[in-house]
């Protein structure tokens, strides 16, 4: 980030399952927190996005809980970030419809989040076409300078920038041109079967499982049928992959020898992978427990966070009513 000029970093995630997985952990959680440490970070539980894909309210509810436990979890201090629920400053849907009247259709369709349901034959609702148009509309309600996100939300961020600079074009300078943070050696984590770890795959890790659920997880990550004998390849093992964000670089380098000098089977790497992970997980774990136990507080915090989130809006939706054109004007 360029030093001195004043940056506002805003990422956000979706509560789409019961719980984050080690993707979301590596590709961007982790990096909230370093964030968070030196300067201005609003954090959003992206509920409207959710909408695409979880169809029962309590479910949503109860996901929603699950990921603001998380977040804190990792050690956000809410004191210090802003942490909120998005659909409590619905603001983001007005401004998305004074976006979406900007946004050229055929980018919409040549969106990979877009193509890829379609190649899997799902029905597509215009909600998830719409999609990127408002995640756009997060990022620049809230102003944001910088935004640390996994390699697959890059085309989002790119559509974010487009649309930042169409509307600035037209209308002046209002919204700063938002820039991707995307960790080159975290950018996209696989799976247990070497695709992007994502729920709809069903391959992921829940960050937060029981240790014992974590492990059986671990023992199934798919390997090639090399013997326990053979010389094996740390480059192409889905094992090392994971392994490589948990380990030491120590332990990183010794595994990869044993690999390289034969001898070392998938089942031993594959326990030293779930140990390495507990060893940082575990007091993760413990502290969401401790979170999910208190809604009350949890719901605190998020209307705390939505105050000020809100604040923000109001301010920006200001600027962009009176440069649409909207209202009686001054
Ligand atoms: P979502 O909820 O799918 O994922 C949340 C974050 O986790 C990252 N991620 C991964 N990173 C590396 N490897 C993986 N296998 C992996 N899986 C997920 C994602 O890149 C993301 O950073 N559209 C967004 C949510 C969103 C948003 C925003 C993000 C809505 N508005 C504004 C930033 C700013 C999404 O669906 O993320």
């Amino acid at each position: 980030m360029t030093a001195g000029l004043r940056t506002r970093v805003l990422s956000g995630i979706q509560p789409s399952g019961a719980q984050v997985h080690i993707g979301n952990y590596l590709g961007a959680m982790k990096r909230f927190v370093e964030l968070a440490k030196a300067g201005e970070t609003i954090f959003c539980i992206v509920d409207l996005h959710a909408l695409t894909s979880v169809f029962e309210g309590g479910k949503l509810r109860e996901y929603t809980r699950s990921l603001a436990a998380a977040y804190l979890a990792i050690g956000l201090d809410p004191e210090r970030v802003t942490l909120f629920r998005q659909s409590d400053v619905p603001e983001v849907c007005e401004l998305s419809w004074y976006l979406s009247c900007q946004f050229p259709l055929g980018l919409l369709e040549r969106a990979h989040s877009f193509k890829d349901a379609k190649a899997k034959g799902l029905q597509i609702s215009a909600g998830r076409m719409y999609y990127p148009i408002l995640m756009a509309a997060d990022i620049l309600l809230y102003k944001a300078t910088h935004v640390p996100v996994g390699a697959d939300q890059k085309q989002h961020l790119e559509m974010a920038r487009e649309i930042a600079e169409k509307f600035n074009r037209a209308y002046g300078e209002i919204f700063p041109v938002p820039e991707p943070l995307i960790a080159e050696e975290s950018g996209v984590i696989p799976g247990l079967d070497g695709r992007k770890m994502s729920k709809s795959y069903d391959n992921y890790i829940g960050l937060f499982e029981p240790a014992k659920a974590m492990r059986k997880k671990v023992m199934k990550i798919v390997t090639d049928s090399k013997e326990l004998e053979d010389v094996k390849d740390p480059e192409t093992c889905n094992i090392f992959a994971l392994y490589k964000h948990f380990a030491t670089l120590e332990e990183q380098q010794t595994l990869a020898e044993r690999y390289r000098a034969g001898g070392m089977g998938y089942g031993h790497a594959k326990q030293e992978l779930y140990e390495a992970i507990e060893r940082e997980i575990a007091p993760l774990r413990e502290r969401y427990e401790s979170w999910m136990t208190k809604g009350e507080e949890l719901e605190g915090i998020l209307a705390s966070g939505a105050s000020k989130a809100r604040s923000i809006a109001a301010q920006t939706m200001g600027e962009v009513r009176s440069v649409l054109g909207l209202g009686a004007g001054k």
